[in-house]
């Protein structure tokens, strides 16, 4: 039986479709072209900061990806373009499924954490401004540790919140990298394979495979995990 179930947020909690919503000032091909290559670049940059050892806080890595992103759609922009496209991702619309989800995992006493490589700016808004942050007792992110998930060090953190074993832990991500990264650490892991994509293997499978999060609370059920 797990006692926590902690969650990653961009793409798992958070619609990354929905960082188009507030591109009013392209159009819609535009629009959907950038938010992805901008989604794609940030990851990028994580991972070879990670492993330059060049750390900085997720915010100027969003906002430094952006700028390529702009650069390659040759779009002139000034400082205060960019912080304006930056909002964006704080005010990503969660999955319609997520309130219904913590509530459930709530009523089972299960403890709900999220454990992201954004910091604090950009995470407190996100969960604050909507209906989910009744069911997260923890927010957790890596910048207090400098070093982005997929490193190990990134997954410890949760055992410092949470004073549990890694057997008690379910981690959760639609990331395949992040999932691979979890279960490297030891935990045991749902991959939330919403596009119907295929698991990029690295190593380590998830434990479990669903499509959403509604049939994680049933895999739950089912086997009393
Ligand atoms: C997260 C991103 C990077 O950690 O998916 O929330």
């Amino acid at each position: 039986m797990y006692k926590a179930i902690i969650f990653d947020v961009y793409g798992t909690i958070f619609d990354m479709e929905s960082l188009k919503n507030d591109m009013d000032q392209f159009n819609e091909v535009e629009a959907k072209s950038i938010s992805q290559l901008w989604r794609k670049t940030q990851l990028e940059h994580m991972f070879l900061r990670q492993v330059m050892q060049r750390y900085i806080p997720f915010d100027e890595l969003t906002k430094e990806s952006l700028r390529y992103v702009l650069d390659v759609h040759e779009i002139q922009y000034n400082r205060e373009d960019v912080n304006q496209l930056f909002d964006a991702f704080l005010d990503l619309d969660y999955f319609k499924e997520i309130p219904k989800v913590l509530s459930e995992l709530n009523a089972k006493n299960l403890e709900i954490g999220v454990l992201s490589n954004a910091n604090d700016n950009m995470l407190m808004p996100l969960v604050d401004n909507s209906e989910i942050n009744k069911y997260i007792d923890t927010v957790i992110s890596v910048n207090e540790i400098k070093q982005y998930k997929p490193s190990p060090a990134s997954y410890a953190l949760i055992l410092k919140y949470y004073q549990m074993t890694r057997e008690d832990i379910l981690f959760v991500s639609s990331n395949a990298w992040d999932v691979s990264g979890a279960a490297n650490f030891g935990f045991d892991t749902v991959w939330v394979n919403r596009s119907k994509s295929y698991f990029d293997y690295n190593g380590q499978s998830p434990t479990m495979t669903v499509n959403n999060l509604n049939e994680m609370v049933k895999w739950l059920e089912m086997n009393k995990r």
